[in-house]
């Protein structure tokens, strides 16, 4: 029997086991992937937590993940996207990518491309289609200066480049470990903490156009007192700041879908985008992949491989 990640009641990290599940069977429009990376992300321990329990409750016992990268193991009738045997980079929405086996909507996969290892495949569609968002939501244009917290994190490391790309100056918010990776992707990096809106102001030279913020706790305010307009800070995560100040918050629902997933695989393909792989574990090792995500210094993407 295929095994798969799963939790039957909220709690800490000790209420995850990997246990063998039924084979999951793939509908008409469904394709059933056997997984050969799949991403981890902060919202799954939310979940996990109960945090979200009024809004998205959780049936126990509960699976977890929305990322994920493998290969066609079998199609439905009414498929005609993949084939049996090809290789697919993907998302589901019933929390379920953390398993051997996964059944995916048939439109919710894209093919991988060959310069894009399967470990970044894996991590790419929570982080990648909610950098894609943030950025999109602060409208830069070349030139311009934006700000970054957590720079170096899942969404953060993805974002800097996406802004890159775009002709941006990109000041990156992160720790002093981070700092060279940050350099090598073309991105000033500031160091957060007490005297962080000096630091920005010094390397932001000009004005400061725009605001990404990925990490939370206080970051729209240090936004709009560095003068950013409203309009241009986007949060994923202070919904609170969000509502208060009347900035955006636009993150991965904004662009959950896999016409950017493809156009991210893309970027990955023609080396215009990196997806750092901090750590791959074992799926039978999940409790340490979240040990290790919780600590909160990720440069970019832990994977889980089954
Ligand atoms: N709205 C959405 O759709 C959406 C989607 C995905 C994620 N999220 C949320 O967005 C947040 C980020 O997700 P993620 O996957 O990028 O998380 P992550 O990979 O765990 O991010 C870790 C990053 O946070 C940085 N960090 C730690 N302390 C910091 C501080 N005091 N100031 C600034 N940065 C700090 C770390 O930087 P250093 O290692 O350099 O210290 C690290 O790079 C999470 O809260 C997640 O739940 C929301």
């Amino acid at each position: 029997m295929p095994l798969a990640v799963r939790f039957d009641r909220y709690g800490g990290i000790d209420v995850l086991r990997v246990a063998e599940v039924d084979r999951p069977i793939a509908g008409a429009n469904q394709v059933l992937v056997r997984v050969k990376a799949a991403g981890i992300n902060p919202g799954e321990a939310a979940i996990r937590e109960g945090a979200f329990a009024d809004r998205f409750p959780a049936t126990f016992p509960s699976g977890e993940g929305s990322d994920l990268a493998g290969i066609v193991e079998e199609v439905g009738s009414a498929v005609n996207n993949v084939k049996v045997g090809e290789e697919v980079i993907g998302f589901t929405d019933n929390r379920a990518s953390h398993a051997e086996l996964v059944v995916v909507e048939s439109d919710h996969l894209v093919h991988r491309p060959a310069n894009v290892s399967w470990e970044q495949a894996g991590a790419l569609f929570v982080a990648g289609t909610t950098a894609y968002a943030a950025v999109r939501a602060v409208s830069l244009k070349a030139s311009e200066t934006v700000v970054v917290s957590g720079a170096a994190g899942g969404v953060g490391s993805i974002a800097v480049q996406l802004a890159r790309n775009l002709g941006a100056r990109v000041i990156g918010l992160a720790g002093a470990a981070n700092h060279a990776w940050l350099t090598e992707h073309g991105v000033i990096p500031v160091a957060y903490g007490d005297g962080a809106a000096e630091r920005i102001r010094a390397a932001a030279e000009n004005s400061i156009d725009a605001f990404i913020d990925t990490f939370g706790g206080g970051y729209v305010e240090l936004a709009l007192e560095l003068d950013v307009a409203p309009d241009r800070i986007d949060t994923i995560i202070d919904f609170a700041a969000a509502a208060k100040h009347g900035v955006k918050a636009e993150g991965s629902s904004a662009a959950a879908n896999a016409k950017v997933l493809g156009e991210l695989a893309g970027m990955i393909d023609a080396g215009r985008l990196e997806i750092p792989i901090a750590k791959v574990y074992r799926l039978a090792d999940v409790r340490e992949a979240y040990h290790d995500l919780a600590q909160r210094h990720t440069r970019g993407k832990i994977v889980l491989v089954p």
